[in-house]
């Protein structure tokens, strides 16, 4: 166990995502261990399924900062004794600036729910799914890419294309839309850790 790939996840709301990475950790999916999840919002349910599974939380609200960046440099105080070899964004509202991923180089991935350069920001399978209704784009999806500071962008690792169907709705749409995500997440998080054994820098 001790030898396998450590990985902190980040979250912000209900951790489907992180429940997917944990579920692929048990399988054996995933070859790695989650040695932390954090939260910077209290109720986020993805708290209690890191309880439920076992893994230590960290809950770290913005509130009290009056700086970003300040908040960014002690969070990343915090995490750098986890010793983490990647740090998984799965709904993670919070842009981070240098100040965090400079002490994580090439360390941090996010997961988008659009395709490269589509809707960044909040909202987006909600924007992608009305641009779709407007005859504005006629595919979306959703992408793993590494995080730097500007929001929902930086080299891609993976994409996933979920097409619209006829007489989708924004919630049958957004439920296929999380499926893939699902995949698609525990798929580039084994795809980065592979990458970096290759390299010899991640056990
Ligand atoms: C996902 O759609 C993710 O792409 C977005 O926030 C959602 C998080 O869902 N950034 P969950 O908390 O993993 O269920």
């Amino acid at each position: 166990m001790s030898q396998l790939p450590r990985l902190i996840v980040c979250i912000s709301g209900t951790g489907t995502n992180l429940q997917a990475l944990i579920d692929a950790c048990h399988t054996g999916t995933l070859a790695a261990q989650i040695v932390l999840v954090v939260s910077n919002r209290k109720q986020a349910y993805g708290l209690q399924r890191a309880a439920a599974a076992g893994i230590p939380t960290l809950y770290a609200p913005l509130k009290g900062w009056a700086e970003r960046e300040a908040y960014d440099a002690d969070l990343a105080r915090q995490l750098l004794p986890y010793q983490p070899d990647l740090i998984v964004l799965a709904g993670w509202m919070h842009i981070f600036s240098g100040a965090f991923l400079s002490h994580f180089p090439q360390q941090v991935i996010n997961l988008h729910p659009a395709l490269p350069g589509a809707f960044p920001g909040m909202n987006a399978i909600e924007r992608a799914f009305a641009a779709y209704m407007q005859g504005q784009i006629t595919i979306s999806g959703c992408m793993v890419h590494y995080v730097i500071p500007e929001v929902d962008a930086g080299p891609v690792i993976a994409t996933a294309i979920v097409p619209f169907h006829a007489g989708d709705t924004l919630e049958s749409y957004a439920a296929r839309l999380h499926a893939a995500e699902h995949h698609l997440l525990v798929q580039a998080t084994r795809q980065v850790l592979s990458e970096r054994q290759a390299q010899e820098l991640v056990p």
